[in-house]
């Protein structure tokens, strides 16, 4: 992160403020005077401010049952985003690991650990997230096999990996996948001639959106949950 930007971040201090005084040579990385404000700084620096140091805010972890309506995004200016659900201090640190639709619900992460929140979203590390489907037609056996092994979507020269699909009824399934292209899961039964009219998002990885968490509510994960990914 830049020097200017973590400043801001564990003071009160502006971004311009932040720079002003780095520029002055008030601001110290790991024992050495710093004057651009540019800089790139890790987690664990230590950095001083005129011989004080300043001490970087433990990282936060948040699941959200995202309502329908709400947008997966810092800022909106027509509609309620997640960040307003949760309305905490320092929310212009936090980002989405990993985002929904507009009209998807469930489960949503929310962190200001980009460490954590790659280790969620980076198709390298195949980090499963299932979704409760609800189609407008029947899902017939032979475009199940072919969502199973992987299907070709729209402008794409790779087909999706393979998925899980957990029939429910003949219009209503699990699926689970280990990407998250733009609009996956629609685009996947867009490719075999349905249609998704309802998604909801169950799980990330081993964490299970909170059967308590009524749409719309939130709250900070446990360190065991934090400790999934
Ligand atoms: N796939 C979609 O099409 N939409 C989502 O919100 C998530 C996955």
């Amino acid at each position: 992160m830049r020097l200017d930007r973590y400043l801001s971040q564990v003071t009160e201090l502006s971004r311009s403020e932040s720079r002003q005084l780095i520029r002055a040579g008030r601001v110290s990385v790991d024992g050495l005077a710093i004057a651009q404000p540019a800089h790139h700084v890790d987690r664990r620096a230590e950095i001083l401010l005129d011989d004080r140091r300043l001490e970087r805010p433990l990282p936060r972890y948040y699941m959200v049952n995202k309502p329908a309506g709400v947008v997966c995004a810092t800022q909106d200016p027509s509609h309620r985003t997640i960040l307003d659900l949760l309305d905490l201090e320092r929310s212009d640190t936090l980002h989405i690991a990993g985002r929904l639709d507009i009209d998807a619900t469930g489960l949503v992460l929310v962190t200001d650990d980009g460490q954590w929140s790659h280790r969620i979203t980076s198709p390298a590390r195949r980090c499963g997230k299932t979704y409760l489907v609800a189609l407008k037609h029947p899902l017939k056996e032979s475009q199940a096999a072919t969502l199973r092994q992987g299907v070709s979507l729209r402008n794409e020269s790779k087909p999706t990996r393979p998925a899980d699909l957990q029939m429910v009824d003949e219009t209503h399934l699990r699926l689970t996948i280990t990407e998250g292209r733009y609009h996956q899961v629609k685009r996947m039964f867009g490719a075999v001639g349905n249609r998704v009219i309802g998604l909801h998002r169950e799980s990330i990885g081993s964490l299970t959106l909170d059967q308590h968490l009524s749409p719309g509510d939130c709250r900070a994960l446990t360190q065991q949950e934090v400790d999934c990914f």
